[in-house]
């Protein structure tokens, strides 16, 4: 019987298999800078990137042929024929047809030819929407009034083509003819308004209609702090006739349901002054005033190309008590960011308040003390007309795992709420899970911790009266969110934001928009532009951006050069910032300097600017020296007051000399193991290089026991204690002072799981993962780990497990990248695939993709092409 069915799967996967024909198949996830059918491109040569697949191992492309069309069918390659291109680019292609035009629709699609010279057919067809490329295509004014704005106009015949582009601040929500335009919310991202201001194009073509039509628009005050709103709807009607409505004082405003909206507060909703039918044409709106016209907010407007805040997910609560008569109290069962969405039924003008928090104290009661000033209460007032109403706020949000109801009328049950995840909508593209339960553990409080901090600028935590950009954990939890998320576009943004801060003199602000903190910027919190900067070539191999921001990180670096006259910067305000043992401030901003500088070297190389860079190396010499000479004392072979963070930063910079290195490495070692009884008392920086380190130094075992640890202080300590989010300080703290319990900024062990564990580096001679090396790290009970990343090239797997001394390890590559594979064989001969590829000590070469084999230490080392490849020894 078992026999039969095998013959029958089989054969069922051998005809699947024969239906593809061997050969390059269609590119696939066609992008526009970053983004999946993009709307409002204003960047006149944007770059196109495409995902490639092939049914052989270690193919190539080598050519490939872009059409881009104003028609949907690409029947006409009106605006550009690339003709075939010899080139192996497949990311970051830029365009360079005829010029596009503003507020249009165009349609692309592309080709390939592989190694042997056999094309590929067409991929399916794209598309991008351009934004207003020049200030005057606006025509319209900024206007301002009240919360709710309105206007109807008349259109001869059926749209055939409308788009509309809107900045409405603080948040807008844009409804056309009674229906919500798209889905993003706390829109548009945040930014220094006097500098930029965001917007956002929407394709409305399906909902307009011949004859009567209506615009509705609700203003929230968000990070801006007033209301007022920009909007250019461009219509084509069939037949060719275009014409355009904008705002200006022929709207017309009412205050509307939305009472107080605040972020950190909460909204106010009055549902008795609903007016229903406002957002559809008919509507008499007699008595409602006019608009007026409203100061511009003074930045330039620019598209908003990363990806909105949304609604992403819906979380059922887990358990509902009550703690006392009247209040009803929700655990969500996860720490969160964003709001809930509430079900009711009553009399008009029933007051529901719903609170929220991290916390709850032992009688069940809610705890807000951690969140200082922020009320983080929504009340919602009934309209009471019988039926049930359903309520979620506009234009706040949230951070809890806790929600307290009261005034709620009748007995709730626990799907009266549910919880709505809202974030920036970067798409999740990582995955990693291991055989040590603590490490997911782990890692599922990384992940929530990331995602509860993009709210179009990475922040520091979502609950109290803070949410800011603070650029010390903008760049520390970046690298993880990069290998959980793609933050492309997100982080180029971000940069976009970083930029416009930045004063004449080069300083930075301590958080980006600037609200909180300092200007200079603490030197490890300002030097998140040049390290973002570096991510987003290391992992996306974005050059365009450096060529962008070299001049601003230059400027950040030459300022701190002069606050550092002898080589020692002379101020800092946080050092290693939450630590268990202090490190001194001056050394630390004195590594931050040097690591400025020493990315600005590294640009300069890359873009050609040799004198520069020459330059910038010599400078590099000079604080390297000044900081040794300072810090270093011969007596105890260790950094200033030889805490870990002391000791380790100045080697995982290289900034120790040769000499010093093997004695510093063992201080630092026994610190940990002997002093600290195997526990980190680092602060958030020492936290991230920490595991890198002792991975470099072959010391993953080490870093894998502190991984683990579950004592305090620990990462296994959030967990032990319940943690769902990671906290802001090591030690587990519930009262009034500062002591978030969603703050990412510890999350970067994220990144050392995919790096280290399962294996997964960015080579830095191939940026954006053109070259990866995959060096997976086998470390005590290990038995297996598992690592996935979506690149730019498409998904890098690499999974291993072992039993004894057997293993294996299995890799899967995309098309256009290469990756040294680091086998761990000892003595032993590899296979690969059942092939024996590796024996007596050699190469033996003959499986296809793979191009070469050498001996590095214990490991040996493969480098492979695209395709899967499964190594297995011992078996
Ligand atoms: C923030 C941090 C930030 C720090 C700087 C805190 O209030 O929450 O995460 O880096 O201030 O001092």
């Amino acid at each position: 019987m078992f026999y039969r069915m095998f013959v029958l799967l089989s054969a069922v996967v051998v005809c699947v298999a024969e239906q593809q024909s061997p050969g390059p198949l269609p590119p696939a996830n066609l992008r526009v800078e970053y983004l999946t059918n993009p709307s409002g491109i204003d960047i006149r040569q944007p770059r196109f990137s495409w995902v490639l697949h092939h049914t052989e191992r270690g193919q190539k492309q080598q050519a490939f042929q872009i059409i881009v069309s104003s028609e949907r069918s690409t029947a006409t390659a009106d605006l550009w024929d690339s003709g075939r291109i010899e080139s192996a680019a497949s990311t970051h292609v830029p365009y360079a047809g005829k010029p596009l035009e503003s507020s249009r629709i165009y349609y692309w699609k592309v080709r390939y030819w592989d190694s042997n010279g056999v094309a590929s057919s067409y991929s399916r067809i794209a598309r991008f929407t351009t934004g207003l490329f020049s200030p005057s295509d606006w025509k319209g004014k900024w206007i301002t009034g009240a919360n709710q704005l309105r206007k109807e106009f008349t259109l001869d015949a059926k749209p055939a083509r409308a788009l509309a582009h809107i900045s409405g601040l603080g948040y807008y929500e844009l409804r056309i003819n009674g229906r919500k335009v798209g889905d993003h919310v706390l829109d548009p991202g945040w930014t220094t308004y006097d500098k930029r201001v965001l917007y956002v194009t929407y394709d409305v073509t399906h909902y307009l209609q011949a004859g009567a039509n209506a615009i509705a628009v609700t203003l929230g005050r968000g990070w801006f702090g007033s209301r007022m709103l920009l909007l250019q709807l461009n219509i084509e009607l069939e037949g060719g006739n275009r014409l355009e409505v904008v705002s200006d004082t022929t709207w017309k405003v009412q205050p509307g349901p939305i009472v107080s909206d605040s972020i950190y507060d909460g909204e106010t909703y009055d549902a008795r002054l609903e007016t229903s039918g406002w957002d559809r044409p008919g509507f008499q709106d007699q008595d409602w005033k006019w608009a007026s016209v409203a100061n511009a907010p003074g930045g330039v407007l620019s598209a908003q190309l990363m990806p909105p805040i949304r609604v992403n997910d819906t979380i059922v609560p887990l358990k509902l008590t009550v703690p006392r008569p009247g209040v009803y109290v929700y655990d969500m069962g996860q720490n969160f960011a964003g709001w809930v969405r509430l079900r009711v039924k009553g009399s008009r003008g029933t007051k529901v308040r719903i609170r929220h928090a991290e916390l709850v104290y032992d009688d069940g009661m809610l705890n807000t003390e951690n969140l200082r000033a922020a009320k983080a209460t929504d009340v919602y007032i009934l309209r009471g007309d019988g039926e049930e109403e359903i309520y979620e706020p506009h234009f706040t949000y949230h951070g809890f795992r806790y929600v307290e109801l009261t005034g709620y009328p009748g007995t709730p049950r626990l799907d009266t709420i549910t919880g709505r995840v809202v974030h920036s909508s970067v798409r999740p593209s990582g995955n990693f899970a291991a055989s040590k339960p603590i490490l997911n553990q782990i890692q599922r409080l990384v992940f929530w911790g990331i995602r509860s901090n993009l709210h179009s600028v990475p922040t520091d935590c979502d609950q109290r009266d803070e949410r800011m950009g603070w650029m010390a954990d903008a760049h520390l939890y970046s690298e993880n969110a990069i290998l959980n998320f793609d933050m492309a576009a997100f982080y180029t943004n971000f940069l976009r934001n970083i930029a416009d801060i930045q004063g004449s003199d080069g300083s930075l602000t301590d958080t980006v928009p600037h609200k909180y903190g300092r200007r200079p910027a603490d030197p490890a919190w300002g030097s998140a532009y040049p390290l973002i900067l570096w991510y987003m070539y290391e992992y996306y191999g974005d050059r365009r951006l450096l060529e962008q921001h070299y001049t601003g990180i230059k400027a950040w670096a030459d300022f701190l050069r002069r606050r550092a006259p002898d080589g020692i910067v002379d101020y800092s305000y946080y050092g290693d910032w939450v630590p268990i043992e202090k490190t001194p401030g001056s050394l630390v901003s004195t590594l931050y300097y040097y690591w400025s500088v020493d990315i600005t070297r590294r640009v300069a190389e890359i873009l050609g600017k040799n004198a520069e860079a020459d330059q910038y190396k010599r400078l590099e010499e000079s604080i390297q020296a000044a900081f040794h000479q300072k810090f270093y004392n011969p007596q105890t072979g260790t950094y200033a007051n030889g805490s870990q963070t002391a000791n380790l930063l100045p080697l995982y910079l290289d900034v120790a000399p040769k000499e010093v290195r093997g004695r510093l490495m063992s201080a630092l070692v026994d610190n940990i193991v002997y002093t600290n009884n195997t526990h980190l008392t680092t602060g958030i920086l020492g936290a991230k290089y920490i595991l890198p380190l002792l991975t470099r130094e072959r010391r993953a075992d080490l870093a894998y026991e502190l991984a683990t640890q579950t004592t305090y202080p620990s990462w296994g300590y959030m967990v032990g204690n319940g943690a769902t989010t990671l906290w802001e300080l090591w030690q587990n703290k519930t009262g009034p002072s500062m002591n978030s319990h969603n703050h990412p900024m510890f999350g970067s062990i994220g990144a050392w799981f995919y790096n280290a564990l399962a294996g997964i580096n960015p080579d830095p001679r191939g940026p954006g993962f053109a070259r990866i090396r995959m060096q997976p790290q086998m470390v005590r009970d290990l038995n297996w780990a598992s690592g996935t990343v979506q690149t730019m090239y498409g998904a890098v797997t690499c999974s291993w497990n072992r039993d004894r001394d057997r293993f294996r390890i299995e890799v899967a590559i995309p098309l256009g990248a290469e990756v040294e594979v680091y086998v761990p064989a000892g003595e032993r001969s590899i296979q690969e695939s059942g092939k024996t590829v590796w024996a007596d000590g050699k190469f033996q070469p003959g499986a296809s993709g793979i191009m070469s084999a050498h001996k590095a230490g214990e490991a040996v080392v493969f480098t492979v092409g695209s395709g899967r490849y499964v190594f297995t020894a011992g078996e």
